[in-house]
């Protein structure tokens, strides 16, 4: 059998030799030496434990009638801590519970002794390069699992840059809208900061935040851009976007946290909002977060029904609607840093001056 060299060169040529008796040691060493294979020995299975510890070989030969916990142990051992090593077993005399034992923890070999010559070197050179070839198989799968990982996140990377664009070019239907969901994500980010959220967690915020309104895809520019009141059935259909949203995301979003946020963002504290009707912190957390960012938003921008509020009159709302629309635990730190980050643009202005 033919084998590449940089297989070989993966795998030490070395196999490990135990036998408590001298003779029979010398023996087999000389032997694997024959067929120019590295040798480490140890007399007894403890020390070929220690040995195994310091200085791992992708293949043992060992006596099984030996002084101390015996052979069958030391190969259960080798089973259980080291199951890609191979190992041959060379003894004198038949004892089946043996041999059973060590078939059951899967030997490769066995022989009883004298070993002949030819056998033993066929016996080497086969369990050899069947490790020869595990180790191949499993660089080999390794390679696959890596191009498949690089391959999907290429795939998610495309689907994502498209789901923006496609985002981008829903708020640029409407120029009312324009630059809501960066708005978005940049408040609820900034909240998250605020409040001292994981950053984890702030991943999976600027997700949703960015995409929390991409189930409006469906929905006609007239309704979008409408500068009346919108009619019971036009607000059925606006209702429906953060479902649409969740089940055009779940395909390649399996995320429930983000999932989540995006589906129950227009979800009310006091349980009237839609389209679960959540109550409270059965509201998913990143969801009322997004909210507070949404709403804030929405007020402080002009719609085709009204004028933009002043900063002070939105944050006026957002606290009239503590308890009943939003958490309360979210609104005081989001007035707080809107009204600092106030404090600062003005300072920075008069530094300019
Ligand atoms: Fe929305
Ligand atoms: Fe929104």
């Amino acid at each position: 059998m033919r084998v590449a060299v940089s297989e070989t060169t993966a795998l030490r040529r070395c196999v490990t030799v135990v036998d408590a008796e001298p003779v029979a040691l010398d023996v087999l060493v000389r032997a694997a030496k024959l067929f120019h294979f590295d040798c480490q020995t140890a007399s007894s299975p403890e020390e070929a434990i220690m040995l195994l510890e310091c200085s791992p070989t992708p293949v043992v030969v060992t006596d099984l009638r030996m002084p101390g916990l015996g052979g069958v142990w030391l190969v259960q051992e080798i089973r259980r801590r080291w199951p890609h090593i191979a190992v041959i077993v060379v003894t004198a005399g038949c004892d089946e519970i043996a041999l059973v034992q060590c078939m059951s923890a899967g030997v490769q070999h066995y022989f009883l002794k004298p070993i002949h010559i030819d056998e033993f070197h066929h016996a080497l050179q086969a369990t050899w390069y069947s490790q020869l070839m595990r180790r191949e198989s499993q660089r080999q799968k390794q390679h696959l699992e890596s191009v498949v990982t690089q391959q999907s996140d290429r795939l998610r990377h495309t689907f994502f840059s498209a789901i923006t664009s496609l985002a981008r070019t829903l708020e640029a239907r409407d120029s009312y809208t324009s630059g809501h969901s960066l708005r978005v994500r940049k408040y609820a980010l900034r909240l998250a900061t605020e409040i001292g959220l994981d950053d984890i967690s702030k991943k999976r915020l600027s997700l949703a935040a960015k995409l929390h309104d991409i189930g409006k895809v469906g929905l006609a520019e007239g309704i979008l851009n409408k500068p009346t009141r919108l009619s019971d059935f036009e607000f059925q259909l606006v209702r429906e976007h953060p479902v649409i949203g969740e089940r055009i995301l779940r395909p390649i979003i399996r995320n429930r946290v983000v999932l989540g946020a995006i589906r129950n963002h227009h979800e009310r504290f006091d349980g009237r909002g839609y389209p679960d009707g959540l109550r409270g912190e059965k509201i998913p957390f990143l969801a009322r977060l997004i909210t507070v960012a949404d709403c804030y938003d929405a007020l402080t921008s002009s719609r085709a029904y009204r004028a933009a509020l002043p900063r002070e009159e939105a944050l006026g709302i957002l606290e009239a609607g503590m308890n009943t629309q939003f958490d309360p635990h979210l609104v005081p730190p989001f007035v707080r840093m809107i009204r600092a980050s106030k404090v600062r643009k003005r300072k920075a202005a008069a530094v300019l001056v």
